[in-house]
């Protein structure tokens, strides 16, 4: 039904440090957005490889298996498998969810690093890094924490301020001390591999300022990064726990620094998935086709790595697609308290699963996505929203047409009769709901987009309240017909258009009205209700929630 031709379509999300569990604000701010767009893209008919995986690399694993005393490793072991368990339970759909530690990752990260240094991106320079003589060991990033130099936060990280967002290198840092021993670190000189940034200065700002439909907040972030000016990076740390240089001129203990080799990532992911899938060129078609189109759904403070960062390598490499989008999100906060995996802050996803169904969750997390501000969230707003919305605008709905068409039909969908102008306008309001969820999804205004997907079920509650088939059933069974006919449209083009956010209950809701989903996803089209067709068996789609009950 579409006009568009059938388009690759990368959807590339923020790969979670294995460190920790992911909360609500993870999943509001990365997963369930990228899901509910690739879904969506699917449904029209695109070509749709969503990947991510585990970044198990760098300080924030190294820091975090120092605190407990155990092996890099072993955290890494510890948290994959979990995040494989989220996926499982909110039906976030990947084609590939791997990890940072594959061979194939290690191959194209350093086929990258060798690609840059032919480029003239790469040269090697000594400069001097803090060490902490106590611990007898240099201390890259999160090793050092103190005062931001952008913005006088006391507890920035030296890797990047959590209060204004800029990435930092720990030199930078007024009053550092180690998070090792809590010493003052002292300078030492090392050798490195530095990445000529300042050379993307103008492209970086030329790219940016040419950007087309881009949320402001992602724009201004990066335009202000870039015209606070673009400095050589340190390409390499001194860390074991990471991917070795594939030349050896800078002798043993130096990695890549995590996050350059993280966001390749996105092209390795894609190389693995093809691999697995018997066609190991396929991942061409989604990198180096002009045509192709690549989103990159990501939380705020990854902004510099999605938006410049990663761009910029790909300038350097050479012949690859630049983002078609970073729809970063802002915070989702719980009582005022950003969900942060570092900060600990929220509660772990498994609670919320003991307590919401899926896709009431996802409902919830859906209307609340924090797409140009902050958004707050909290348990009762969940439940007041699965109650008093979800349940009783879309699961009612569902329920009465269905046992209306039970009770008056014996559940086989009745032949309608001639339908008036009422019906009509029914019949095309579903066809409008699908158009309008569609040009908000395209557009990223997921949030938006449910909200208006919503509108249509409550337009089916309308259409049903002043046609009334519980009342025309004493008298006009005709009437009752057409009637319990249209609403079963409305609903069956109305789970369509819920799909992306609700899979589940709509692939129920589609399967009970004879439209099972074929595939992935179902097809972007108003599915057709047949009369004289059995509906078969649905349960009530939601539970109302009882937190009181349950807490
Ligand atoms: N691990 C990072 C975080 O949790 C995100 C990495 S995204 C990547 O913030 F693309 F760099 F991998
Ligand atoms: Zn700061």
């Amino acid at each position: 039904m579409s006009d568009k031709q059938p388009k690759k379509v990368l959807v590339a999300v923020a790969w979670p440090y294995a460190q920790g569990p992911l909360h609500l604000g993870h999943i509001g701010g990365a997963y369930l957005p990228s899901d509910i767009y690739a879904r969506f893209r699917r449904s029209v008919g695109d070509d749709v490889l969503m990947v991510s995986g585990s970044d198990v690399h760098g300080t924030p694993i190294t820091v975090k298996a120092d605190e407990l005393g155990v092996t890099p490793r072993e955290i890494v072991d510890k948290y994959h498998p979990e995040f494989l368990t989220y996926w499982e339970d909110l039906e976030i759909d990947w084609d590939l969810f791997t990890t940072t530690g594959t061979d194939t990752h290690k191959r194209v990260v350093q086929d990258f690093f060798l690609k840059l240094l032919e480029n003239g991106y790469l040269y090697t320079e000594t400069s001097e890094q803090f060490f902490d003589e106590e611990a007898g060991r240099f201390l890259p990033d999160r090793y050092v924490e103190g005062t931001c130099p952008h913005c006088g936060f006391g507890d920035a990280r030296g890797d990047q301020c959590d209060n204004c967002g800029k990435t930092l290198d720990p030199v930078d840092l007024i009053d550092p001390r180690s998070k090792l021993s809590g010493t003052t670190p002292v300078l030492r000189e090392t050798e490195h591999y530095y990445w000529k940034l300042s050379a993307f200065n103008e492209p970086m700002l030329e790219w940016l300022t040419s950007r087309e439909g881009w949320r402001p907040h992602v724009v201004n972030f990066a335009v202000g990064m870039v015209d606070d000016g673009l400095h050589d990076r340190a390409f390499t740390r001194d860390l074991d726990w990471g991917i070795p240089i594939p030349v050896d001129d800078l002798g043993p203990g130096k990695s890549i620094y995590v996050w350059w080799e993280a966001v390749m990532g996105y092209l390795s992911a894609p190389q693995e998935w093809a691999e697995i899938q018997g066609t190991p060129d396929a991942w061409k078609d989604w990198w180096e086709d002009p045509e192709a189109e690549a989103y990159y759904f990501v939380g705020k403070d990854n902004i510099p790595f999605h938006a410049i960062y990663w761009p910029a390598l790909l300038m350097g490499y050479g012949g690859l697609n630049l983002p078609t989008d970073v729809p970063a999100n802002q915070y989702v906060t719980f009582g005022g308290a950003k969900a942060s995996k570092s900060r600990g802050v929220g509660r772990p996803l498994s609670w919320y699963l003991e307590r919401f169904e899926p896709d009431a969750l996802r409902y919830a997390l859906a209307q609340s996505l924090p797409e140009s501000n902050d958004s707050d969230i909290t348990d009762d707003e969940i439940a007041r929203r699965v109650n008093d919305e979800l349940v009783a605008t879309w699961g009612n709905l569902v329920n009465r047409v269905v046992s209306m068409t039970d009770r008056y039909f014996d559940g086989t969908v009745p032949q309608p009769g001639p339908l008036t102008d009422m019906d009509e306008a029914a019949m095309k309001a579903r066809m409008d709901t699908l158009g309008d969820v569609s040009d908000l999804i395209y557009n990223v205004k997921l949030r938006a987009g449910i909200a208006r997907a919503m509108t249509g079920a409550q337009e089916a509650n309308v259409y049903l309240n002043d046609l009334a088939p519980w009342t025309t059933s004493k008298t006009d069974m005709t009437r009752t017909g057409t009637t319990l006919w249209v609403a079963l449209q409305m609903i069956a083009a109305n789970a369509v258009a819920l799909s992306p956010y609700l899979p589940g209950t709509s692939r129920r809701v589609l399967e009970a009205l004879g439209s099972p989903i074929e595939g992935r996803a179902p097809r972007w089209e108003a599915p057709e209700v047949e009369a004289g067709s059995k509906l078969s068996e649905l349960a009530p789609l939601f539970a109302k929630v009882d937190l009181e009950a349950t807490t």
